[in-house]
């Protein structure tokens, strides 16, 4: 059985004394329920978050990770540097950092194998264009940004991951996937990694669904079979609709 895990990607967003009431909100929220509930905050609120947190069962990560250990990498954060201040989880490949920043497959493949080996658990993005689900591209991309950002992950590390599937046309857009849409490409996942793994790595992973998740729609995909969770962005900013998705996924 899968725990259900909502994560909200605060992205760029929120001064510190903002961050740290969301935080007392969704700790309010999060109660000790069947939910796993999580927050990723900006690296310099992290902090703060923590400590507006820590009398909750909130888990608190990071928005991304550089993978070399320490040194001269002006702008970056470490592993070690996250797992120091207690942060479990951390969102790697997020289309955002993919198409805004340029991140490729490789880069959060180093990345991941960093985070696994540091004790973080990786929250893995993946997720098609527009055009690439028009041109009905959709798992070709899927698969391959898998393939390459997995490679070299044991099926023993997979306990440790969790995926996301994030259209990218649904990311901000207030545009969601159906639940039909994301059940398909969710079920595809796991038939994929019972294919790359084994059925016991596919039974046991956790694929949340990302793409303008909010209260109205949360029920529904968290009904679906394979979603087992949600990335969310914009409603992850304010606790009260943060607190009714954490709701619908305990339902
Ligand atoms: P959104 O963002 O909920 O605002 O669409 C989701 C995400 O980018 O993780």
């Amino acid at each position: 059985m899968r725990r259900p895990l909502i994560a909200g990607n605060w992205k760029m967003n929120l001064k510190r004394d903002e961050a740290v009431d969301l935080a007392r909100g969704v700790g309010a929220a999060a109660g000790d329920g069947e939910v796993d509930v999580l927050v990723c905050p900006t690296f310099v609120h992290l902090d703060s978050v923590f400590s507006a947190v820590s009398d909750s069962k909130v888990a608190v990560g990071g928005q991304d990770v550089y993978f070399e250990g320490n040194g001269a990498f002006t702008g970056e954060t470490s592993t070690e540097m996250l797992k120091d201040l207690g942060c479990e989880f951390v969102i790697l490949g997020h289309s955002e950092r993919r198409n805004v920043i340029g991140e490729c497959d490789k880069l959060i493949n180093q990345k991941l194998h960093a985070a696994l080996a540091a004790g973080l658990k990786p929250i893995l993005c993946v997720g098609e264009l527009l055009e690439e689900r028009e041109s009905g591209k959709t798992m070709e991309v899927v698969q391959s940004q898998m393939d390459g950002s997995l490679e070299g992950v044991s099926a023993d590390q997979m306990a440790e991951v969790v995926v996301a599937y994030e259209p990218v046309w649904a990311i901000g857009t207030g545009k969601t996937a159906s639940p039909e849409q994301a059940q398909e490409v969710h079920a595809d996942l796991r038939t994929l990694l019972a294919t790359r793994y084994n059925q016991e790595v596919a039974d046991g992973v956790r694929i949340l669904y990302g793409g303008s998740v909010k209260p109205a729609n949360a029920a529904e995909l968290m009904a679906c079979p394979d979603i087992d969770g949600a990335l969310v962005g914009g409603a992850a900013l304010k606790a009260d609709s943060f607190a009714a998705i954490i709701e619908a996924a305990g339902a």
